[in-house]
């Protein structure tokens, strides 16, 4: 799925947060999107996401216009993670068969799917606990792993390392890059680089109201500066 923002503009109270002319993003894209506190990187993943319109402008997903937006479900196959995600009550692998039962019928599919999503988080030995008792960095694992399990086209990861260990971050490390080799365009925000950032192919970065494209590349620093 390939997702084009043009002349996109977003204000709140009258205030521009932040103007897009141009933003291509393009199925297997692995985005690392910085950018200070408040600059807008949930406001403009929410917006790729559909669960918040834009005060102008518009996006193409698929060379189609976006015209509806859908505050609650957003985008058909993108998937935005909150940065302190919503656990259903009920067990680890409640949560991870619950997104399952709309999408199939087969029992011994979802079982299975449910078993490989619980080792590649390695979160099997939780697998009964009640999800609302993991800790800070199991439940980033496990909204992830659910999020992975629906097999979406672009997964945005808003400040998934924010309060994680080092083992809980090489995990989603090794997820992501699992959904990576799935063809799934990723984008991770954070306002500081980690190991799972430096897996990002291209870097994005919101500042004052604009969206730099950052070229990690000595000639580019050469014209920037
Ligand atoms: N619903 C809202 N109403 C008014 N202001 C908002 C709303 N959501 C976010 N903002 C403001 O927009 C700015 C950017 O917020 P946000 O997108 O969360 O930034 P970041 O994720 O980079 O920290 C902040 O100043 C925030 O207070
Ligand atoms: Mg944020």
């Amino acid at each position: 799925m390939n997702i084009t923002l043009t002349k996109l503009t977003k204000k709140y109270n009258g205030k521009e947060l932040f103007s897009i002319p141009l933003l291509s993003l393009h199925q297997n894209d692995v985005i690392h999107l910085g950018g200070e506190n408040g600059s807008g990187k949930t406001t403009l993943m929410k917006l790729i996401a559909a669960l918040d319109s834009p005060s102008s402008g518009c996006i193409v997903v698929d060379n189609k216009e976006r015209r509806r937006w859908r505050f609650r479900s957003g985008e058909k196959g993108v998937i935005y993670m909150h940065q302190t995600p919503y656990l259903f009550s009920g067990s680890v692998e409640d949560n991870l068969r619950y997104g399952l039962l709309n999408h199939f019928n087969d029992k011994s599919l979802i079982e299975y799917k449910v078993d490989y999503a619980l080792q590649v988080a390695k979160l099997s030995a939780f697998a009964t606990q009640e999800a609302r008792t993991l800790s800070g960095g199991e439940k980033q694992r496990l909204a992830l792993a659910r999020a992975a399990i629906l097999e979406p086209s672009w997964l945005l990861l808003d400040e998934p390392t924010a309060n994680m260990d080092h083992h809980s971050i090489d995990v989603v490390a090794f997820m992501v890059d699992a959904l990576i080799q799935q063809k799934c365009g990723i984008m991770i925000s954070s306002h500081q680089k980690t190991h799972l950032t430096n897996i990002c192919r291209r870097r994005l970065q919101l500042k004052a109201g604009r969206l730099l494209e950052v070229l990690d590349n000595a000639e580019f620093a050469k014209h920037a500066s």
